[in-house]
Parts: structure tokens; sequence; C-alpha cells
């Protein structure tokens, strides 16, 4: 099944589009602490030489990333507990806990489609999934202890990452469980009995989210596979985009204290990782003024830090038009996907574990306005329809791949109407 029909789709050159990523880091004043906001400038091209593609891997032994953070880890015991869990880390943090406990971070490694998806994929590729999914599992800990629900991306997940080594096609996470330390932004803080800190400028980097948000090809029975899987930090790479993922994506909530009872701290980042709905005011969406005879165009563009929709590869965005009936009753439905279409070697639409090939890379890239035209059903057609709907929608995982990961939940994000017939070039 395809969803789409060759589309129309122009570039107007003279948008001006308000462009996120070169706009200043919308954060209130610093108020004069210590707290590092120049390893904040996301630095593209500076990730170190390509190297031979290879899934990341994931270590449990600490290490230092040469130049990046003069972290000294000891080795501590291997324990087979390795993860504190968050309810641990809520009794000083739950502001922070009960910001990520929203985010599809918690939920990585039990929502519906990665669960599915998971069960379908082979089992050779299970622990891949893993590395990024559920890392806790991945250091070393049992997946499923009685009582205790695995956490997915959970604080630990983050916050025992020492080190992230850049490659071409992936990105290599060190993961320090063992020693007690809290690798974070803040420089010089002090340790306390629950936990030591290791001051960490790679979290305010794009390097840190690569560790998961980076992998373009993989190794399936021995062979590499340039079948991408998330592309958000090569592609903000290849944009230039000047902005860190932290300044979008883990935006601050303002002067507050980062732990009870501790003194408040500037620019404290939301842990919320807002999806696609509630950053919507980097899109635009809009019903083109003047329009071809028969036909209802509408214009769109994003000001995103990469291409949209993004990260994971079996995302889509989708343009869709619903013709409606004097009655309000529907009378057809059209959807135009934008993707990054895989296939099989029969040239089937396939999830990115059994893809061989590129069909299709149809993503909106930043700054640039995209035109979907939608022709008005002929009276001949049957019932004339007097409204069109027009809705752009965020599908979690692609529609026409529901039997790998089950009917996709659909966001709207942005919707238009228009009533026909129109005056002639206008709405
Ligand atoms: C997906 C990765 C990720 C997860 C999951 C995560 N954090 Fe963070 N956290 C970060 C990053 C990155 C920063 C630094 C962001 C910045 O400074 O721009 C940070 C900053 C912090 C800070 C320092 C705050 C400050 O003002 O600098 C604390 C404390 C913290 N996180 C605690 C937690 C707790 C507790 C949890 C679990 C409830 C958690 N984090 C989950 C990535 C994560
Ligand atoms: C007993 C209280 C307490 C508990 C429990 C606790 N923390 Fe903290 N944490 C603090 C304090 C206090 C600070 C320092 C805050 C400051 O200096 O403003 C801190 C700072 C941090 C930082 C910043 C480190 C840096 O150098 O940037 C991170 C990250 C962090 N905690 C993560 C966690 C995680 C993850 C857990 C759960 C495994 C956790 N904390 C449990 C009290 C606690
Ligand atoms: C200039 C701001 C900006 C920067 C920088 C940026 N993003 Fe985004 N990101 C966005 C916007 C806007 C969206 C799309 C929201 C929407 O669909 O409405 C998005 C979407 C995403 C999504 C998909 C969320 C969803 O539910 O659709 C992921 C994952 C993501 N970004 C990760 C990253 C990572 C990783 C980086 C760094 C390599 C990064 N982003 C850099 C603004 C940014
Ligand atoms: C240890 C791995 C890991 C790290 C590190 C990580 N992420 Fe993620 N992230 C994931 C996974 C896995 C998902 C998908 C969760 C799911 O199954 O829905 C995700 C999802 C997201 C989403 C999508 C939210 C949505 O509602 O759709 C955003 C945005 C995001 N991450 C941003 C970031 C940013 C920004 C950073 C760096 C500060 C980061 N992540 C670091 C693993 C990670
Ligand atoms: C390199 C890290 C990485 C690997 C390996 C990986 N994923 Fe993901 N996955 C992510 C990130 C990051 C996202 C979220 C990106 C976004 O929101 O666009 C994601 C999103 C997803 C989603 C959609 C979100 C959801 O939970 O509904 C599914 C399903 C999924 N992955 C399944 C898998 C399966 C199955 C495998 C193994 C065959 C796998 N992933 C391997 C990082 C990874």
């Amino acid at each position: 099944m395809t969803l789409h029909r060759p589309a129309l789709l122009l570039s107007v050159a003279a948008a001006a589009l308000w462009l996120g990523c070169t706009d200043p880091v919308s954060q209130p004043p610093s108020g004069g602490t210590t707290r590092d906001q120049s390893g904040r400038a996301g630095q593209p091209g500076s990730s170190g030489p390509a190297a031979t593609p290879s899934p990341p891997e994931v270590k449990p032994e600490p290490a230092t990333n040469p130049g990046e953070t003069a972290v000294s880890a000891p080795s501590g015991p291997k324990a087979p507990s390795l993860f504190v869990r968050s309810t641990r880390c809520a009794e000083c943090h739950e502001a922070m806990r009960t910001e990520w406990i929203s985010s599809a971070h918690a939920k990585a490694s039990h929502s519906a489609a990665y669960s599915k998806s998971f069960a379908a994929a082979p089992a050779e590729l299970q622990p891949l999934c893993t590395s990024c999914h559920l890392p806790s599992f991945a250091a070393g800990q049992a997946k499923d202890e009685p009582g205790r629900p695995s956490e997915g991306v959970s604080c630990d997940g983050c916050h025992t990452i020492s080190s992230v080594q850049m490659q071409k096609s992936a990105a290599v996470m060190t993961f320090d469980p063992s020693s007690g330390k809290k690798y974070g932004p803040i420089p010089g803080a002090s340790g306390h009995y629950f936990h030591d800190m290791a001051y960490s400028p790679l979290h305010q980097r794009s390097e840190f989210c690569a560790g998961c948000h980076h992998l373009t090809a993989f190794k399936v029975a021995g062979s590499e596979r340039p079948i991408p899987v998330v592309t958000d930090f090569s592609d903000w790479q290849r944009i230039g985009c000047k902005k860190a993922c932290q300044d979008c994506h883990m935006p601050s909530r303002g002067s507050v204290p980062v732990a009870r009872g501790s003194q408040p701290r500037p620019n404290v980042p939301s842990h919320a990782f807002p999806g696609a709905a509630a950053l919507g005011k980097l899109l635009r969406f809009e019903l083109l003024p003047r329009n071809k005879p028969g036909e209802i165009a509408v214009e769109f563009s994003h000001g995103a830090g990469h291409m949209l929709p993004s990260g994971f590869v079996d995302r889509r965005l989708i343009v869709r038009a619903e013709w409606l009936g004097a009655d309000g009753s529907k009378l057809g439905t059209e959807d135009r996907a934008y993707g990054i279409m895989l296939s099989d070697d029969a040239g089937q639409p396939a999830p990115f574990f059994r893809a061989t090939r590129i069909k299709q890379d149809r993503r909106m890239a930043p700054g640039k306005s995209y035109v979907e035209s939608f022709r008005i059903p002929p009276a001949s057609a049957g019932p004339a329809p007097v409204k069109l709907m027009l809705s752009l929608l965020a599908a979690p995982t692609a529609p026409e791949l529901s039997a790998v990961y089950g009917e996709p939940e659909l966001t709207v994000l942005r919707s238009t109407s228009a009533n026909l017939p129109l005056r002639s070039g206008g709405k």
C-alpha cells in the first residue's frame, strides 16, 4: 500500500522563514553562577575523524575520551545491580523525575510499538535495540526484576555516560555506573552521601545525544547494511545547525534548586523532552492565498535543527486532505506522506531491520517551503464537498508498516480549512 501520490513539491526560495537554528537561544540571562553556557554551542564537523562504520557497542568499563571530558573514573566493582532506579533520584530531584516520567525516554523499553517491533526483529539485532532503548540491560543489569518494570532511558541511562566516541555512522557510548558518580553539566558541584559528581561538558553538546540518536548503518550477519535507523545527529551536522540539541529539546525552566535543599541555579534544563506536538511554533502550515482553478494548495515549512520527520527512520509526517459534505460527512481523504521510505528486495515497504534499500527520501528540510496541491473533486464524482480540512499529522511509526509496529496514534500538529466553492483566485 502506498499512502501518497506523486505530489507537487516546490521550494519557494524567497520564503522569509524564521529558522530556529540561527535564532538566539531563548533563555533567561544567566544569574552569575559558574554554569558554563559556552559548551551549548553545537560544533558541527568537530566530531573527530570518520572511523569505520560499526554498530554502537556498550562497554560497562569506564573510560575517558581524549579532549572531551577530563573525567577519570576509577573502576568500581562490577556489581550486578548498577543503575539506580529513578524513584531514588526523585527523593532529591523530584521535578526532574516528574518531567522525565512523561517523556518518551521513560517508555523507551516498553512502548507498544517498541515491544511489538522488538519481538519481530531478528534475534541477532535485539541487543542492538537494547543498547539504545534499555541501556541498563546493555550495561549488564537484569532486565526484568520482579515488581520492577524496566525504565527505558532512565536517569542513570544518561547520567552515567562518561564518554561518547563519534564514528561516521554510529556513536559509541561508555557507561560508568559503578563508580557512583553522576556525570552532569555543573562544574565543581560537591558530592554528598548519595552520589559523587563528575563535571561533564559533553552533557551540553549534541555529541552526547548522538550516543543514541545517531545510527546510519548497521551490520546483519556480518555484513554492513547502509540503512539509517536514527538520523537526528547526521542531519543536524549536515545542516550545520548552530544550536545544540539541548538548546531546543531541554529548554530552561528558570532559576530553581537542582536538588531538594540546594540553592537555586539559573537555567535548569527541562527533562520533559517534548515530542512533535509541543514544538509547534517552529512549524508553519497555511493555505496558499492564490490557487489554480479547481485546486487548493497548502504551504508549509519548519525551523527544526534537522530534517522532519526526524529521528527514527520509520516515522512519518502526513499532509491529510479531507473533503466534507454539507452535513459534515467525510466524502474522501487523501494523504501525502513525508519520511524515508525503506523497502525490501522485492520493493515492498519494510521496517529498517528488514529493509535492504532506501526507496525514497522525502523529508522536509528546515528553512524550505513545501507546497501540496489537492484537486477539488469534479461535480460528476458524487455529492459536492462544501469544505476542505487540511491537517499536518505526526505518525510515530509508518501506517503502512502497522503489521510490524501496530497502528500509529496520529497527532494533529496543525490544521486549517477552506470553504468551497472557492472564489476565483482566493480562499
Ligand atoms: C536523555 C538523557 C537524560 C535523561 C534520561 C535524564 N537526564 Fe538529567 N540531564 C541531561 C542533560 C543532557 C543535562 C544537561 C542539559 C544542559 O545543561 O543543557 C541534564 C541535567 C541534569 C541535572 C543538572 C541540572 C542543572 O541545572 O544543570 C540533574 C540534577 C539531572 N539532569 C538529573 C536527572 C534526573 C534525576 C533524571 C531522571 C529523573 C534525569 N536527569 C534524566 C540528560 C538526561
Ligand atoms: C540525597 C539527595 C540526592 C539524591 C537521592 C540524588 N541526588 Fe543528584 N544531586 C543532589 C545534589 C545536592 C546535587 C547538587 C545540586 C547543586 O549543586 O545545585 C545533585 C546533582 C546532581 C547532578 C548534577 C551533577 C553535575 O556535576 O552536573 C546530576 C546529574 C544528578 N544529581 C543526578 C542524580 C541521579 C541520576 C540520581 C539518582 C540515581 C540522583 N542524582 C540522586 C542530591 C541528590
Ligand atoms: C533549532 C531547534 C532544534 C535543534 C537544534 C534540534 N531539534 Fe530536534 N526537533 C526540533 C523541532 C521543531 C522538532 C519537530 C517538532 C514537530 O514535529 O513539531 C524536532 C523533533 C525531534 C525529534 C522527534 C520528536 C517527535 O516526536 O517527532 C527528535 C528525536 C529530535 N528532534 C532530536 C534532536 C536531536 C538528537 C538533536 C541534536 C542532534 C536535535 N533534535 C536538534 C527542534 C530542534
Ligand atoms: C541512552 C540513549 C539515549 C540518549 C543518550 C538520548 N536519547 Fe533521546 N531517545 C532515546 C530513545 C530510545 C528514544 C525513543 C523512545 C521511544 O521508544 O519512544 C528517544 C526519544 C527522544 C525524543 C522523542 C520524544 C517524543 O516524544 O517522540 C526526543 C525529542 C529525544 N529523544 C531527544 C534527546 C536529546 C535532546 C538527547 C540529548 C540531550 C537525547 N535524546 C539523548 C534514547 C536516548
Ligand atoms: C542507535 C540507537 C537505537 C537503536 C540501535 C535502535 N533504536 Fe529505536 N529509536 C531510537 C531513538 C533515538 C528513537 C526515537 C527517535 C525519534 O523519536 O524520532 C527510536 C524510536 C523507535 C521506535 C518508535 C518510538 C516508539 O517506541 O514508539 C520504535 C518502534 C523503535 N525505535 C524500535 C527499535 C527496534 C525494534 C530496534 C532494534 C531492531 C531499535 N529501535 C534500535 C534509537 C535506537
